[in-house]
């Protein structure tokens, strides 16, 4: 079916050196590089990062490094196999630990990428998304959309940590990555009032009917009511099928951001679960539980707050270890842009 290409050396030298002078490239000698057969090439690594071992250096960096010579103080979970000062956890995913201390604040500002925050442990902090004042529990996502201003504050005790998900690694590659800095905001309207408006799945403000369907009505997902989705879904979900519900945008239906997805999986106590492969990259983030996870064949061990990487067409097999508690995944994955873009697909084996 194919033939071998012609290689570089196989040019002479003298044309080589005319074209790089010109800025020209012969195709064919890299073509198998940048378009080969059957399956895309990839350096992202099946990786996987602890939280104990995140944990006391994100400690750390706050009394090393004050909120106000940080802006954001996190640590960012690079892929050994993007260039770690590239900050990719997956081609298009970047994810960070984030740090807030008592009475801190991290400032108001608002950018191209779109991000969320899900909350990994501690109590009392808070986001602001364009004057709108989201609490922040263990295991809420808080959306905070490309151009809306947010700013983060804790008006609690003890250290808050939350992951950060960005679409900053595709945005920064079509070089339109930038934010602009603001005033700190007041708040505008009652505290989580998009929470307030949609409080329940399959109800919609009676008035949304009447306009446009708003992009970002919800802006807050509370931990509670998605676990709670989720034992009730197990019920009514045969064994081998993955319990697992996707976040939306409550008035259109749609994926919650325009690039990045994000779902909660239950794994039942001692399920194996072997979704089907597909053309996204992910990330997983260990909310409650331990397991097992095999990528493309490399196994990791799994506990609470845990988060790892999962390449595009990736090979996976998840293990709830105990026989007697669920696990619970939150995961975020790069569907929604592939699927604007056409090529999004589910593989066979
Ligand atoms: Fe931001």
């Amino acid at each position: 079916m194919t033939s071998e290409l012609g290689k570089l050396e196989d040019l002479p030298v003298s044309y080589r050196n005319e074209l790089t002078e010109r800025n020209l490239v012969p195709l064919w000698p890299g073509l198998r590089n940048v378009l080969p057969y059957e399956r895309p090439a990839h350096n992202t690594r099946p990786t996987l990062w602890r939280y104990e071992e995140i944990r006391p250096r994100l400690l750390q960096a706050g009394e090393l490094t004050p909120i106000e010579k940080a802006e954001r103080r996190v640590l960012v979970l690079a892929n050994p196999g993007l260039e770690l000062e590239t900050m990719r956890a997956t081609p298009t995913i970047y994810v960070g630990m984030q740090l807030i201390l008592p009475g801190e604040t991290a400032p108001n500002h608002r950018h191209t990428p779109s991000a969320i925050r899900f909350v990994v442990e501690g109590s009392g902090a808070f986001t602001l998304v364009n004057g709108e004042k989201c609490p922040m529990q263990k295991g809420d996502l808080i959306l905070t959309p490309s151009g809306l201003w947010h700013e983060h504050g804790h008006e609690g005790s003890g250290p808050v940590v939350w992951l950060d998900a960005l679409d900053l690694p595709f945005v920064y590659a079509v070089e339109a990555s930038y934010a602009i800095e603001g005033p700190k905001h007041e708040t505008q309207n009652e505290l989580d009032a998009s929470q307030t408006r949609y409080r329940r799945g399959g109800l919609i403000p009676y008035s949304s009917l009447n306009r446009q369907r708003a992009h970002y009505p919800l802006l807050r997902y509370p931990w509670g009511e998605v676990k709670d989705a989720l034992l009730a879904l197990a019920i009514d979900t045969a064994v081998g099928e993955p319990v697992q519900l996707a976040y939306v945008n409550p008035e259109s239906g749609a994926e919650c951001l325009p690039t990045l997805g994000f779902s909660a999986l239950m794994l039942r106590p001692g399920e194996q679960l072997h979704p089907q492969r597909r053309s996204a990259s992910a990330v997983m983030h260990v909310v409650e539980g331990h397991g097992r996870v095999e990528i493309d064949g490399e196994s990791f061990d799994w506990g609470g707050a845990d988060t790892f990487a999962i390449p595009t067409h990736a090979e996976i097999k998840l293990v709830n270890a105990s026989s007697v508690d669920p696990a619970f995944l939150f995961i975020v994955d790069d569907a929604p842009l592939q699927r604007k873009l056409g090529f999004y697909e589910l593989l066979s084996e």
